[in-house]
This record gives C-alpha cells, structure tokens and sequence, in this order.
C-alpha cells in the first residue's frame, strides 16, 4: 500500500490561508504524481479564532500536533491583537512544546530572481542558517519591577543549556556533512561581549567538531556575520547560532536571496513532528488580493516532503518553482510578480 502522511494544517492569519491554499495544491499534484497520500486536518488557531472566542492554542489541539507526521503553517500575527500574544502563545509555545529545537533557513538565490547585492548571483547566494529554535532569549525566562514607575527594571534572560546548544550543534554539523556542498560550519555568536552564553556555544562547538574532522569549522560575531552576508555571501555554506541572532540574520538572509516571498523555513524535531513554514508574516495588507506571493509557502512544503522522506518529490517542486521563477514568474515581490497568487500555484503543479 502506498505511504500516506497526516498533515496538520494552521492557515493561521491574513494572507496564510491564501499562501496554504496554492502550497496544498502543489503538495496534491506531487503526491498524486510519486505515489503517495496526504490527509490534512485544519487547525483554526490564530488571531480570529482568539478574537472570536478568547481561545489561543488549546492543550487537545495541541495534543493533536503531537500526532501528526508534519505540520504546515501559514503564518501568525493580526492587526488587532497586541503583539506578542499569538506570537507566545502559538508559534512559540509550538516550537517549544514539541521540542522543535531546529529552525532551518535556506538563503538560496534562484536563477532569474533579483537580489539587493551588487555583482552577486546565485553562485554566490546558497547558503542554510541553522537557528537554536527554543532556548536563548525566547524562553520567557527574567521579570519586570516596579513596572511603569521611573525605578522600573526589565530584565530578560538569555538561557543556553549545554544539552540545547549540542544537539542544536551536532544537528548543524550532520546536516553540514549531509549536504556535502563546502563542508564549512560557520559558529555566529558574540564571544567578545556574551563571555558566558557564547563561551559554551564556542566550546561545545569545537568539542563537537572533533567528531567531524571533514567538515571545516568558522567562526564570526553576528555583527560581522552580517557584513559578511553582504559583502562576501559566497564565504557561508552552512551556520549555526542561537535563537535571536538567528531570527535576525535570517530576515536579512530572506532580502538577500529576493525577499520574503521566497523564504521558507522548517521548525525540526528531528526525532518526531515538524512544522514547515513560509517565515514571512501574515502580511495584512496583502490580504484577499490574490497579490502575495505563496512561493515561500510551496518550498517550505518541499521541505515537509524532504524531511518526510519523499526526496524526489520535494526536489519536483523545488524543479518546477526554479522554473517558474526563470522563465514566468517577473518579481518575487507581493503585487509585482506578473501574476495572481492562485496562477503561481496553479503554474507550479502544472511544472510538477
Ligand atoms: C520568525 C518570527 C518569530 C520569531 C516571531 C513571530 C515570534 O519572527 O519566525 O522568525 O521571532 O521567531
Ligand atoms: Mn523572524
């Protein structure tokens, strides 16, 4: 019998759902082309379903995350809710209730898309950020005093476990192997300031690199990674660093391989379910105007299938969108690319 893969699917805000719809339809066209089934279940979590009923992300749905071989995301965020709400209670309770300790970004310039950068092309622009998804300075953990009083203090804690930052580490340097493009891990940390968060990443890392003596090991600050990513993008083919400094350079990764239209990211357990995403925001302006782009959404399905084990499927789709984006698709920017958001999807299950 042939394989099928339960899909949990959170269209989530704004322009989510719209960017979900053309991804589950190009998931169908490839898995009716290679053999395999999908079943999706939908998850109305998000910032309507919280405005209409007070009800973020409730435990049986959660458990029901749990249960699924992968979950796709749209995307989290509305206008009228406070930011940091949803942000904290979905994406972030997600990531950290299922342990998704991995957050994968690809900065990959495809043939045909424009970036920022000057003489720079897809040669040039092909490297994967492999972000701590779930400790750092995500975790809540510090307080407030005497809030809103001149005396006021803020404190907020960036917590690093050496069992956090190893398997993130270990997770970056398999993948590093796997990969088998230049072999280089770069460490992006701040040893020269953070002497107690990044002196353990930076130890770890070299303990770690000894069992992986092909593989050759970097380092930079984050503040000159980000020179770095500008002005000689070709020097990374793979880094590794911790929550913030990665949600950080992975936006500025997304501009330099075209914008956020195109960037995908993946939120990994390697040992259970993973979320794919496009990493974006639910851009509300775009909404209903079949104007943003799903691209981002259709990779970070090939991802799901990649991580899913249906490699030569997911690799259809990155095919059929490196087509596209060659040859039909004109800006990879929301309202400029020539088409509607529903003839991009339907252009790529049509390549697949
Ligand atoms: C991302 C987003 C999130 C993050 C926000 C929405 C909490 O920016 O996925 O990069 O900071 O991780
Ligand atoms: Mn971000």
């Amino acid at each position: 019998m042939a394989k099928s893969y339960k899909i949990g699917v959170i269209p989530g805000d704004g322009t989510g759902s719209e960017v979900i719809a053309e991804g589950k339809k190009v998931l169908d066209a490839a898995s009716k082309k290679f053999g395999f089934g999908l079943q999706y279940t939908f998850y109305d979590v998000g910032g309507d379903r919280y405005l209409k009923t007070g009800e973020l992300l409730p435990d049986s749905v959660l458990a029901e995350f749990k249960a699924q071989d992968a979950l796709y995301l749209g995307a989290i965020g509305h206008p009228d809710v406070k930011p940091g709400i949803l942000e904290k209670q979905i994406l972030l309770r997600t990531r950290f209730e299922l342990e998704l300790y991995i957050n994968l970004r690809p900065v990959k310039l495809y043939p045909g898309v424009e970036t920022p950068l000057k003489n720079k092309g897809p040669n040039e622009i092909d490297f994967v950020v492999v972000r701590e998804n779930t400790e750092g300075l995500y975790t809540g953990a510090g307080g407030v005093f005497k809030k809103g009083t001149p005396d006021e203090i803020a404190i907020q804690e960036s917590i690093n476990t050496r069992k956090g930052v190893e398997r993130c580490l270990r997770f970056a340097f398999e993948y590093t192997r796997k990969r088998n493009k230049r072999k280089k891990l770069t460490l992006v940390g701040k040893t020269n300031v953070l002497t107690y968060a990044f002196d353990l990443w930076e130890r770890a890392f070299y303990e770690v690199g000894k069992e992986y003596p092909d593989i050759t090991t970097d380092y930079t600050h984050v503040d000159a990674a980000c020179m770095w990513m500008v002005k000689n993008p070709e020097w990374f083919d793979v880094a590794v660093t911790d929550n913030l400094f990665g949600d950080i350079i992975t936006d500025l990764g997304a501009m330099i391989q075209g914008g956020m239209g195109i960037a995908c990211g993946g939120n990994i357990n390697p040992h259970a379910v993973s979320m794919f995403e496009p990493i974006g925001g639910s851009a509300p302006k775009y909404t209903g105007k079949n104007q943003i782009n799903p691209l981002a959404a259709i990779l970070a399905g090939a991802m799901m299938l990649q991580i899913l084990g249906e490699e030569k499927a997911s690799s259809a789709i990155e095919d059929a969108v490196a087509r596209a984006l060659k040859s039909d698709i004109k800006s990879v920017e929301a309202g400029r690319m020539g088409m509607g958001t529903r003839e991009v999807g339907d252009l790529i299950a049509k390549y697949i």
